[in-house]
C-alpha cells in the first residue's frame, strides 16, 4: 500500500522553495521523497476541472500525450496551457478527446470476437438464456454494437439492454447517434452490413433501430463510480493498457466482484491479466477469463 502526502517547504528570507511529495511504501517500508513539478500541479488541477484522475494513468505515455497536444496549440508550459483550458471550451474538448484515446473500430480484433461467438456465449448461454452484459470503456460505440448484432446473430435472448459505459460524455453521444465511415465497418462481411445499417451515402453508415434499442449509454468513470454486480459478461478492451499497474490491479479486482460466479471478462490484445488466478479468475481462452 502506498501512501502520499505533500507539503510545502519554505526556506528563511525567501518564498515558496518548493512542493514536496513524500510517499511511504508500506510493504517495503520504504519513503521516496521527490519534488512537486508543473506536470503534477497541471495533473491537480485537471482532477479538480474534470473529475479525472490523471495519476493512475501511466505517466510517459500521459505526459508525453499532453505535451504534444499542447505544443500543437502553440503553447509552450502547462500552466499557460491549462489557463488555455479554462477559458476555451474547443481546446477543453480538444484535450479530453487526446488523452482518453476514443479509437475504437467494429468487431476489433475479428479472431476474438470468433471466440466469443462459438465458445464463450455458448458456454455462459448453457447456464443462463438472458444474460446481463457490460461493455465497459464503449468509446463511440462500436463495441456494444458489435456485441448485439454477435447476439442477434446468434439468436440469443436479448431482454437484457447491453450496458455500454464510458467517461467521455462526448464519444457517448457520438454513440447514440450511431453514424461510421466505412472503414470501421471493415470487419463485417457485405451482407451483416446490409442487416444491421442504413447506408447514408457519403460512405457513412447508420447502424439500425434494431440493433441500437439493446444498448444503454451511460456515463461512468471506472477510476471512481460505483460498479453494478451480477454481470455475466464484462468487456472492458484497450482501456487499463493507459492505467498503472496498481490502478489496474484494483480495476481486476472491482471487475471480478461485478461479475456472478462463472461470468466472463474479455480483455483487449495486448492486455494479459498474468495474476489472473490470485484474483479469483480462470482463464476460459486466450483473453477471455472466468470468475471461479
Ligand atoms: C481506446 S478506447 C477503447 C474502445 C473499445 N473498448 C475498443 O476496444 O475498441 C478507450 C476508451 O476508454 C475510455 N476511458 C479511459 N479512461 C476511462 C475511465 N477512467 N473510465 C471510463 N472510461 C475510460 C476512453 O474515454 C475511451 O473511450
Amino acid at each position: 500500500m502506498i501512501n502520499n502526502w505533500q507539503y510545502k517547504q519554505y526556506s528563511t528570507g525567501v518564498t515558496v522553495v518548493s512542493d514536496v511529495i513524500v510517499q511511504y511504501d508500506g510493504a517495503k517500508g520504504v519513503y521516496t521523497v521527490s519534488l512537486v513539478d508543473d506536470y503534477d500541479v497541471f495533473v491537480k488541477r485537471v482532477h479538480i476541472k474534470s473529475g479525472l484522475d490523471l495519476t493512475n494513468y501511466k505517466r510517459p505515455q500521459m505526459e508525453r500525450r499532453i505535451r504534444t497536444l499542447m505544443r500543437s496549440q502553440g503553447v509552450n508550459d502547462l500552466t499557460a496551457y491549462f489557463q488555455l483550458l479554462e477559458r476555451d471550451a474547443n481546446q477543453y474538448r480538444k484535450f479530453i478527446d487526446h488523452i482518453t484515446i476514443n479509437v475504437s473500430e467494429f468487431l476489433r480484433n475479428p479472431g476474438q470476437w470468433e471466440v466469443l461467438s462459438q465458445k464463450i456465449l455458448p458456454l455462459l448461454l448453457k447456464t443462463n438464456q438472458r444474460l446481463k452484459i457490460w461493455s465497459a470503456g464503449c468509446s463511440t460505440g462500436e463495441e456494444p454494437y458489435s456485441l448485439v448484432i454477435t447476439l442477434l446473430e446468434s439468436r440469443c435472448d436479448l431482454g437484457n439492454q447491453v450496458l455500454a459505459t464510458d467517461l467521455d460524455r462526448e464519444v457517448l453521444r457520438k454513440a447514440q447517434i450511431g453514424l461510421y465511415a466505412a472503414k470501421s465497418l471493415a470487419n463485417f462481411p457485405a451482407p451483416l452490413i446490409k442487416k444491421y445499417f442504413e447506408d447514408q451515402g457519403g460512405g457513412y453508415y447508420r447502424v439500425k433501430e434494431m440493433v441500437k434499442r439493446h444498448v444503454k449509454f451511460q456515463s461512468h468513470n471506472l477510476l471512481k463510480d460505483r460498479f453494478e454486480t451480477g454481470f455475466d459478461l464484462i468487456l472492458c478492451r484497450n482501456v487499463v493498457i493507459y492505467f498503472t499497474e496498481e490502478t489496474k490491479t484494483l480495476l481486476y479486482q472491482r471487475f471480478c466482484q461485478a461479475l456472478c460466479k462463472g461470468g466472463i471478462l474479455f480483455t483487449g490484445s495486448t492486455e494479459q491479466i498474468f495474476q489472473a488466478r490470485e484474483l479469483g479468475l480462470n482463464s476460459a481462452a486466450t483473453f477471455f477469463y472466468q470468475k471461479a
